[in-house]
């Protein structure tokens, strides 16, 4: 396994840490009363995280965000008003008449609100000690909170999910730059089709693909097999929505996942105790990673020159252009499949076979079968969709 030092993925801060005014105790509820306001932060019971202004490196802009509140490096995990910077020291967070959360300016000009519309009066909020800001109502019901709404961080816990009535879905959403918290061109998220398989999006393009869930692990990520990488779980609540989560089976290791502007998922640990945050895995370690490289029916193997080459049996679909190295377009197969030939032109000839390959991602809209192999091949044999 990779153990890399996290140079390029911690994003450097500038954090007003806080300071305490009379008494030393630090608070981790706002409410109507009792509201934060820079250079102030929230300490979650247990001191886990912190809540309060933060201004990213190479940037004057301030935010307000939830951060690891490990003594040297501070690791920023979610991010409130992360398209309306504040551009001094004057915002505040504030929970409104009408029961939501807000961030505002010195103007008093609402920058980020948890856009609740039947809020309940004399709610409050509070930072638990697993990251998650959550607003309650009077009687202590959750309204909101902060893991329902992620920013480019997956923690222990938290859901991301599609509902597969709707459509509605929880991502996580990439940082424009190192610099700039808003949100950029990538997206992570379940895509609960034939058999759930987590994507990253760029735009609406698929950018990668972990390969479909056997009920343990992502297969196209053979590193989960480790006891270091597993704790996911693929939940379908039977009532529409397929999530996934994770937890951690070890309690002296904080875990989480981050989404990098660049559309890698990094997997990002620090043990406790130690101040260095460090990478346990990435999702894009080649060209051979980002979605479709090679094209339908390509292989690639980023240790070979070129790095695509097609199936056993297939050639480049258009010659020209896969010479040139765009291999976008894929390979066809050089003989059509036994039933395309008998279909077509009566024609007989070679019987078809079967040819085992290792190492690869099942194909994208791959489905189950429950058959066993031998009736598997038969039934593939019969059905001319059925490619491999
Ligand atoms: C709150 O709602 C407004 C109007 O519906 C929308 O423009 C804004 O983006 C929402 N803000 C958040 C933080 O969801
Ligand atoms: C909110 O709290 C104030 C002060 O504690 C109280 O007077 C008021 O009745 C409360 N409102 C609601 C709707 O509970
Ligand atoms: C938990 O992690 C610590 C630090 O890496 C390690 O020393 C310990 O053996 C782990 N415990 C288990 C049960 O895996
Ligand atoms: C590769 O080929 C595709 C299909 O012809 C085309 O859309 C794309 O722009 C080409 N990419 C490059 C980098 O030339
Ligand atoms: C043939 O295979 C396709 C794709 O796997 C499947 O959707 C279809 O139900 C199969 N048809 C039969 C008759 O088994």
């Amino acid at each position: 396994m990779e153990i890399i030092i996290l140079k390029s993925v911690i994003t450097p801060l500038l954090l007003l840490s806080g300071f305490c005014f009379g008494f030393c105790t630090p608070i981790d509820t706002i409410t109507s009363t009792q509201f934060i306001k820079c250079p102030e932060t929230l300490v979650s019971n247990g001191s886990a995280f912190k809540l309060g202004f933060f201004t990213p490196a190479d940037s004057t802009n301030r935010y307000v965000g939830i951060w690891y509140s490990t003594p040297s490096l501070s690791t920023v995990i979610w991010v409130a008003n992360r398209d309306k910077p504040l551009t001094d020291f004057s915002g505040i967070v504030t929970i409104s008449e009408d029961g939501n959360l807000l961030v505002m300016n010195g103007q008093k000009v609402i920058v980020w609100s948890s856009n609740l519309s039947n809020a309940a009066p004399n709610s409050s909020a509070q930072l638990l000690d697993s990251g998650n800001l959550v607003l309650r109502d009077n009687s202590g019901r959750i309204t909101w909170e902060s893991i329902q709404h992620p920013s480019h961080s997956f923690l222990p816990k938290m859901k991301i999910s599609t509902n597969t009535h709707t459509g509605e879905k929880v991502v996580l959403t990439s940082w424009k730059s190192p610099s700039d918290p808003s949100i950029g061109s990538f997206s992570a998220g379940i895509n609960p089709l034939n058999i759930p398989q987590v994507f990253v999006w760029n735009g609406s393009h698929p950018y990668w693909r972990s390969g479909p869930w056997n009920g343990q692990i992502f297969i196209g990520v053979p590193e989960m097999n480790s006891v270091f990488l597993n704790g996911f779980q693929v939940v379908d609540d039977k009532e529409g929505t397929v999530y996934e989560t994770f937890t951690l089976a070890n309690s002296s290791i904080f875990l989480y996942y981050v989404l990098t502007p660049e559309g890698t998922v990094v997997k990002t640990y620090r043990e406790f105790g130690k101040e260095k945050w460090q990478v346990a895995w990435k999702s894009n370690k080649s060209e051979c990673d980002v979605y479709g490289t090679c094209g339908a029916s390509g292989i690639c193997s980023s240790g070979n020159s070129p790095i695509c080459n097609c199936l056993k049996g297939y050639k480049p679909k258009y010659m020209e252009e896969w010479s040139r190295g765009n291999w976008t377009r894929g390979c066809v197969r050089k003989t059509p499949l036994q039933c395309e030939r008998t279909n077509s032109s009566g024609q007989q000839g070679k019987i078809d076979g079967f040819f085992r390959l290792t190492s690869v991602k099942v194909p994208d809209f791959a489905d189950w079968s429950l058959a066993l192999e031998d009736e598997c091949r038969k039934q593939c044999f019969k059905n001319c969709s059925c490619v491999a």
